[in-house]
């Protein structure tokens, strides 16, 4: 018998990884960043000046391509590792952000990190964030989450935090679009789209602190034990 896994899916920005991760910690459970697995993926096609379109290319190096995840200290939530060099900040740039959907959107990517993410999960007791989580990697996960907001709050809080780190030339506007974007690309692809599974409870913080989210997840998990 397994440990437990929770299911956390939902459209970007809709503060996934900061949930997931504290969530983790506070059940003493693994924390699995599945986005940063199709982040190390888009990585090595930029750096190889690869084509995104081509699919049979992009397939060729993803077969051949060995992905680990590594453990790391805030403020990078996740470590991640392509063919044993540490790309756990690369992965986060606008390039590779731009770049990931249409990566992730591809059979022989989703076949390879799905194989992988069910490896890292297969004893349980992990808390996996994601698009298809619950729908696809984990379908039988003990709890499952569907975490969203409006694109205006998620925009509003990606603006935030770009200037948190100190970059004060990023747009509203131009954030918005590019979540809309990769909301849509996500969740019109054909293999794996994001959605909520039948049986996952929806959360829409536009109204809910970080801490108040925290606090319903573990309520929802401690009455399913
Ligand atoms: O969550 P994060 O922003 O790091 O995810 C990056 C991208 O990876 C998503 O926009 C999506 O295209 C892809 N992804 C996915 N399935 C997952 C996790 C991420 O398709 N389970």
């Amino acid at each position: 018998h397994r440990l437990p896994i929770i299911a956390i899916d939902g459209p970007a920005g809709a503060g996934k990884s900061t949930v997931t991760r504290q969530v983790a910690d506070r059940l003493g459970l693994t924390y699995l960043d599945t986005g940063a697995m199709y982040r190390a993926l888009a990585w090595l096609i930029l750096d190889r000046h690869i084509d995104p379109q081509d699919e049979p290319t992009v397939a060729e190096l993803t077969s051949g391509a060995e992905i680990e995840l590594i453990p790391r200290l805030a403020p990078q939530l996740t470590g991640v590792k392509v063919n044993g060099q540490d790309v756990s900040d690369a992965i986060r740039t606008p390039a590779v952000t731009q770049l990931v959907s249409t990566i992730a959107a591809q059979g022989a990517v989703r076949a390879k990190l799905l194989k992988l993410q069910r490896k890292y999960g297969d004893q349980g007791g992990i808390v996996a964030e994601g698009r298809d989580i619950g729908t696809q990697v984990f379908p039988n996960a003990e709890l499952k989450i569907f975490l969203t907001a409006s694109v205006q709050e998620r925009a509003r809080r990606r603006l935030k935090d770009f200037q948190a780190q100190g970059n004060q030339a990023v747009d509203l506007a131009q954030l918005e679009a590019d979540i809309a974007q990769r909301d849509h690309l996500d969740s019109t692809r054909a293999i794996a789209p994001l959605q909520k599974a039948v049986d996952a409870v929806e959360i829409v913080t536009d109204n809910l602190t970080i801490a108040e989210v925290i606090e319903i997840i573990i309520d929802l998990y401690k009455k399913i034990q």
